[in-house]
């Protein structure tokens, strides 16, 4: 076949889908079912900046694939679509974490998005406090109401001064201000912060709670009538889909992501309907996917015990208990620990973590279903905890190393 024959077959080459943007993860739809509340409550606190005073803090947190991104999202831009026809000062940033995860990347982000036509070098190259020192300068002589949205708060490495530095801003602002949204997922982070910095972002807080079955067919409805041809999904398919995602997380991105991939499945087995057995056959996929995701997103050191732990298991340690039982691929906490120490150490990672802190670790990796752990029962010396993976060993041990050796 020529190159275009080959053009001209994928050209024409039937899909399921109408518009396959619409159910990616990272489209934000316009109605957020299930979300009133959440968006009523985020309005309230920032609009405080439409009579002129700062909007308190606020910290929003909740499981993966709550809609907070696509909320906090939706609210500013109306936000802003409303400021603009009132010509009222203010402005926000929405600044992802992940990739800005220091003090001085936010920073950073913030002045470029503030001053787009500034070239890169105006700011290139200085220190934090110079920038600090411009962006509260920037404030202070257009009298603005800035609301930086600091998605996926958890991975800024000095968040403690980076708060520090947007409430000592106000002190020196007598008009405008600086307000901070942060989002996270990771429920534990909240009670690790300094106090200093917990009692200054929580000003107010905000809980999205997980989707139970039904909310979640309801949102996946609205995203297949917007993402597939008429009548190209089974409503079997819908029912698993969200089924599936509500058992699991309450996750809306897992739901459609299982429909995602269950249209690509359809897709490449070139019949015009999606069924449950699509949604069945993608959910395997769909789920070491997100779990894949999530590793890379993990701190360093909870990298390090994951990673400790695959390696551990790929070597098969059966442990013996008295009773004369074997269980394979299960490992004891403390040599999961004792074995880290050496980890961190051959990756050139000061500093291992506390066994108090490692013991927290493993809350979390059990938590985000990486790993299972039980207490030893009758017929072994003490208490001791086991921990099994639940992931592919080779897998985490592939993906991580390749990390380590990037960093
Ligand atoms: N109420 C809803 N209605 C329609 N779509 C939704 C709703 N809530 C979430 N979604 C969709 O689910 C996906 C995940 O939502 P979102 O990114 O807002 O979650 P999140 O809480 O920020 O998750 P994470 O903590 O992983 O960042 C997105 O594609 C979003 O459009
Ligand atoms: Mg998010």
């Amino acid at each position: 076949m020529s190159l275009q024959n080959a053009f001209e077959a994928e050209f024409t080459k039937p899909s399921v889908f109408l518009d396959r943007n619409k159910i990616m993860p990272h489209y934000t739809p316009n109605v957020l079912p299930f979300r009133e509340k959440e968006l009523g409550d985020i309005t309230r606190v920032v609009a405080a900046a439409l009579r002129g005073q700062r909007p308190e803090n606020l910290f929003i947190y909740g499981k993966p694939g709550t809609g907070k991104t696509s909320a906090a999202r939706h609210v500013m831009d109306e936000l802003s679509v409303f400021a603009g026809k009132k010509e009222l000062k203010i402005r926000h940033v929405y600044i992802n974490c992940r990739t800005h995860n220091k003090k001085y990347k936010v920073l950073l982000k913030c002045l470029r998005e503030i001053f787009p036509s500034e070239p890169d070098k105006a700011f290139q190259g200085y220190s934090a406090a110079y920038l600090y020192e411009k962006l509260v300068g920037f404030v202070r002589d257009t009298e603005t109401h800035l609301i930086l949205v600091l998605d996926e708060l958890d991975k800024v490495r000095d968040l403690d001064e980076l708060i520090y530095s947007t409430t000592r801003s106000n002190d020196e602002l007598p008009k405008g201000g600086i307000s901070v949204i942060g989002i996270s997922n990771n429920l534990l982070f909240k009670d690790a912060l300094d106090p200093r910095t917990k009692s200054s972002l929580c000003q107010q807080e905000m809980i999205f709670p997980p989707y139970n079955a039904e909310q979640l067919h309801t949102i996946l409805e609205q995203r297949v009538q917007e993402a597939f041809h008429p009548n190209a999904v089974e409503s079997g398919a819908i029912s698993l889909a969200s089924a599936i995602a509500a058992q699991e997380s309450g996750d809306a991105r897992t739901a459609i992501k299982l429909l995602l991939r269950a249209g690509e499945m359809a897709d490449e087995a070139r019949v015009n309907k999606v069924t449950d057995v699509h949604v069945k056959n993608a959910r395997s996929s769909v789920e070491q996917e997100i779990i894949m995701e999530h590793v890379t997103l993990l701190p360093e050191h909870e990298k390090l015990v994951l990673y400790t732990i695959a390696a551990l298991t790929l070597q098969r340690k059966p442990i013996q208990t008295l009773s004369g039982t074997k269980a394979e691929g299960v490992l004891y906490s403390g040599e999961v620990y004792e074995e880290y120490e050496r980890t961190a150490k051959k990756f050139k990672f000061n500093d291992p973590v506390s066994a108090r802190w490692y013991r927290e670790y493993i809350n979390q990796l059990e938590m985000y279903g990486m790993i299972v752990t039980t207490q030893s029962g009758p017929g072994v010396k003490g208490q001791t905890r086991f921990i099994k993976l639940k992931v592919d060993a080779q897998k985490i041990k592939d993906v991580l190393e390749k990390e380590f050796a990037g960093a």
